[in-house]
């Protein structure tokens, strides 16, 4: 029941507060004394909180500090949630086998407040067994789903989930720059946006399934209807004067998907033109 936190930054005091919380004897070490964590032991050096346990949390805040931060270290297993890309993931594990230590890498799909809580959301890819060993510990943190053996694939995942949320807030960012010329504040418009995009994602599913089979008929959003809609679009900007910068990419999609025969096919079928060649 022994565990080591790296960092005590915003992530690494909520997850280290979890795990004391919840029993386990928990190590900490953060390069700049500042947080106390209260009935944690707090290390005097890097070397002795990863020696302190045999699982190790990596809670700062990039790959390259991980790694200075094991100078001199050897084995046991290492959880590294900080924030990096696949390729670094790949680079990691490397890194890691060379020096006998197993390596599970981590996304934490959460924010300080939300560790620990239904909300929250940790992904990992890479050791099987350090993933089977300390199942319990990391339900602790957030819902744990193991991606597979393959390292990079964790932060892939990461990576496509933030790709999905800044197109959302790119959306908002347009619409609230639209409203602000009627002055309409955000504030009015948002609980309606809020609404609306919720049940845009509930189509999700759906269109998912369409990506999936490759089917793209019997659509009920085509991408001749989504061509005329992003046009009204992109021209009521340019009309008010607002940037339609973050729209002309997506009709660009359409006007190819289209030109290329396919109008009458789902809007998910944009999915063939952004696919690995
Ligand atoms: N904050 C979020 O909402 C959130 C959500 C999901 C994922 N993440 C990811 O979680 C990781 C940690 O984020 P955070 O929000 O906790 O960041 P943070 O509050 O800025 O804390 C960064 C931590 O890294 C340590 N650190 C940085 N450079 C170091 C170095 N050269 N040597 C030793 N320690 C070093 C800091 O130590 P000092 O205190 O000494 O500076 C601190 O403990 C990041 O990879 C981030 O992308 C964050």
């Amino acid at each position: 029941l022994k565990v080591t936190v790296l960092g005590l930054g915003k992530m690494g005091v909520a997850v280290a507060d979890a795990l004391v919380t919840a029993g386990y004897e928990t190590t900490v070490w953060n390069r700049t004394p500042r947080e106390v964590i209260k009935g944690a032991v707090h290390a005097s050096s890097a070397s002795d909180a990863i020696a302190a346990s045999p699982v190790v949390l990596a809670v700062v805040s990039d790959y390259a500090t991980v790694r200075a931060l094991y100078e001199g270290s050897t084995g046991g297993a290492l959880v590294n949630l900080a924030t990096g890309t696949p390729e670094e993931a790949a680079e990691m594990a490397a890194w890691a086998a060379e020096r006998g230590i197993e390596y599970l890498d981590g996304a934490m799909l959460a924010v300080p407040q939300s560790v620990a809580t239904p909300d929250a959301n940790f992904i990992y890819s890479g050791s099987t067994p350090v993933f089977d060993d300390n199942r319990k510990l990391l339900d602790v943190l957030a819902t744990s789903r193991y991606l597979g053996p393959d390292p990079a694939v964790a932060p892939l995942w990461d990576t496509a989930l933030l790709g999905v949320g800044y197109s959302t807030l790119l959306g908002f960012f347009h619409a609230a720059a639209l409203l602000d010329t009627v002055n309409t504040p955000p504030s009015e418009f948002v609980g309606l946006a809020t609404s609306w995009v919720q049940g845009m994602l509930a189509w999700l599913t759906e269109l998912s399934a369409e990506i999936e089979s490759g089917d793209y008929g019997n659509a009920v959003s085509p991408v001749d209807l989504n061509r005329i809609a992003a046009a009204n679009l992109v021209d009521t900007s340019l009309a008010r004067g607002v940037s339609a910068e973050t729209l002309l990419p997506f009709r660009a999609l359409l006007d190819r998907r289209s030109a290329d025969g396919h109008g009458a096919d789902s809007l998910s079928s944009l999915f063939e033109l952004l696919k690995k060649r």
